[in-house]
C-alpha cells in the first residue's frame, strides 16, 4: 500500500468538483445484473470497492468496460451465480450482489462476507428479509446457499434501517410475484438513487428516502441510462479539510441538502457555510470552537462516515467535543493514530470526549479503514510538519484522487506507491 505525505497547516483555498457516490454506484453496479442488458452507469467514480463490483459482475459472467467516467454493464450473458470468497472478502458489502443474483437466476451461493475493521458487520437482517422473500437460505461453513424458486412479495419490517439489507430487499422484490412493502426501510439518499435506476430499468418502485418502500412486480425489465448522484461523504470530507486547515474553498457538483447535519456542525464550530443549487463554499478564519455532542444515527442524522473526519476537523478547535457513536461498534481506530499527532482524545465504548489542543504536530500515522484514513489525511493538513500515512489502499476504497483534489485546493500533499 502506498504512503501520503503531508506538509500541513497550509490554509485550502479554490474549488473541486466532487465525484459519483461510492455507496450508490456499488448497489446499482448489482441492480444491473436484474436487467439482462445493457446499462451505463454515468459519473461513476474511479475506486477501487467499484472496481472489486465490476470483477464480481465480470465473474458472472456480464461485460463491463469504462467510457470516460461511465461505466457500461451487459449482463445479457449471465454464465455463473455464485460468487467466490477471494472476491467476496475484497469488499464487505459484496453482499448486495445477494438479491439481485437471487432475483435474476433463482439461486446464489456466496462466502459469509467477513467483518471489516468497524466491528462485526452481521447480514441478518439480509438473510431474514430475503427469508421472508421466500428464498430458502443455508449456512454450510462460511458459505450461503441459497435457492428461490419463486419469490413473493411481502411485508418486511426491518429491526434496523439497515442501508445494506433495504437495498437487498429491494433487487431481490424485483423478481418476486405480487407486491413487496419494505417498513423500517433506510432512509439515505443512495437508496433513491436506487429506486431512481431501477424504476429507469422499468422497475415499479416507490418511497424510496421515506421509511417505507414499495415494489410492485409486472414490466419486464431492460437496460437504461443513469446519472450517480454526488458523494456526499466525499463533500463532507473536503469541508472537514477545509475547518481543519483553514481558508476558503467551493466544492461543485454538490447537492447540500443531502448533508444539513454536516453544514449545521459546521457552522456550529464556527465556519461559514454558503449552499447554492450544486455548490457549498466553506470559509474557516478564525479557530474553531466546540460543538454540542455529535450523535451518529441513521440519515437525516448525522452520518457514522462523517465522525471520523469532523472529529480531525474539531482537534485544535477551543472547547471539548463529545462524539457517540451509535451505528457501528468499533469506529475509533483512528484515534490512536490521531494522539500522535497530538490530540487530546479519551474513549470509552461508543463515546469519545475530544479536548482541543494549542496545537498538532505531524507524525507517521496509519490508516486502518476508510473514513479513518480520511482523517488522519484531514488532521495532517492542519498539523505543523510533515505527516506520512500509510496504509492509503483503505483510502482508495472510496476518495477518488484525494492528494490531487486537494492540491487542487493548495494543499502540499503527495503520494508515492
Ligand atoms: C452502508 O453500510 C454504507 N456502505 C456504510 O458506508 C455506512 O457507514 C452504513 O451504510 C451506515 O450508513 C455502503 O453503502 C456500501 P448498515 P451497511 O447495514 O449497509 C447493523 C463507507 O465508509 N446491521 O446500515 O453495511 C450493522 O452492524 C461505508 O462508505 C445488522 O445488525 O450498513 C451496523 O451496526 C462504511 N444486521 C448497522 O446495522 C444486518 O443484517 C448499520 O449497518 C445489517 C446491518
Amino acid at each position: 500500500m502506498g504512503i501520503i505525505t503531508i506538509q500541513g497547516s497550509t490554509p485550502l483555498r479554490g474549488e473541486t468538483v466532487i465525484q459519483g457516490a461510492k455507496n450508490s454506484a456499488l448497489p446499482i453496479l448489482a441492480a444491473s445484473l436484474l436487467s439482462g442488458d445493457v446499462c451505463r452507469i454515468e459519473g461513476c467514480p474511479h475506486l477501487s470497492d467499484v472496481d472489486s463490483a465490476a470483477d464480481i459482475l465480470r465473474y458472472l459472467g456480464c461485460t463491463v468496460v469504462w467510457e470516460d467516467d461511465d461505466l457500461l454493464v451487459d449482463s445479457r450473458t449471465l454464465t455463473r451465480c455464485d460468487i467466490p470468497q477471494s472476491l467476496m472478502r475484497r469488499m464487505r458489502s459484496s453482499v448486495i450482489f445477494l438479491g439481485a443474483i437471487l432475483a435474476r437466476c433463482g439461486w446464489a451461493e456466496l462466502s459469509y462476507p467477513g467483518g471489516c475493521e468497524l466491528g462485526p458487520r452481521p447480514i441478518d437482517l439480509h438473510l431474514s428479509a430475503l427469508r421472508a422473500l421466500g428464498a430458502d437460505i443455508s449456512d454450510a461453513g462460511g458459505t450461503l446457499r441459497c435457492r428461490a424458486a419463486h419469490l413473493r412479495g411481502c411485508q418486511i419490517v426491518l429491526a434496523t434501517p439497515s442501508v445494506g439489507a433495504t437495498e437487498n430487499a429491494m433487487l431481490a422484490a424485483c423478481g418476486a410475484e405480487g407486491d413487496t412493502v419494505i417498513c423500517n426501510a433506510a432512509r439515505e439518499p443512495e437508496i433513491a438513487d436506487l429506486q431512481e435506476f431501477l424504476c429507469a430499468m422499468g422497475a415499479q418502485v416507490r418511497g424510496a428516502g421515506g421509511s417505507v418502500i414499495t415494489v410492485s412486480p409486472g414490466r419486464a425489465l431492460h437496460g437504461c441510462a443513469h446519472r450517480v448522484i454526488p458523494d456526499r461523504i466525499v463533500t463532507a470530507t473536503y469541508l472537514c479539510a477545509a475547518a481543519a486547515a483553514g481558508g476558503d474553498i467551493t466544492l461543485r457538483n454538490t447537492e447540500h441538502r443531502q448533508l444539513a447535519a454536516v453544514t449545521t456542525a459546521l457552522r456550529q464550530a464556527g465556519c461559514r457555510v454558503d449552499c447554492g443549487a450544486d455548490y457549498i463554499r466553506l470559509t474557516r478564519t478564525e479557530p474553531l470552537r466546540a460543538v454540542p455532542p455529535v450523535q451518529t444515527t441513521p440519515y437525516p442524522g448525522f452520518p457514522t462516515d462523517c465522525q471520523a473526519i469532523f472529529m480531525a476537523a474539531l482537534l485544535q478547535s477551543r472547547g471539548t467535543t463529545v462524539f457517540v457513536e451509535n451505528i457501528f461498534q468499533s469506529r475509533y481506530r483512528h484515534v490512536p493514530e490521531l494522539i500522535r499527532m497530538g490530540a487530546d482524545i479519551r474513549t470509552e465504548g461508543r463515546v469519545a470526549v475530544v479536548c482541543g489542543v494549542e496545537r498538532l504536530h505531524g507524525a507517521e500515522v496509519v490508516a486502518t479503514d476508510l473514513r479513518g484514513g480520511a482523517a488522519l489525511v484531514t488532521a495532517g493538513l492542519a498539523a505543523e510538519g510533515i505527516t506520512t500515512v500509510q496504509g492509503v489502499g483503505h483510502i482508495h476504497r472510496g476518495y477518488e484522487e484525494l492528494p490531487a483534489h486537494l492540491r487542487a485546493l493548495g494543499a502540499h500533499i503527495t503520494e508515492e506507491n
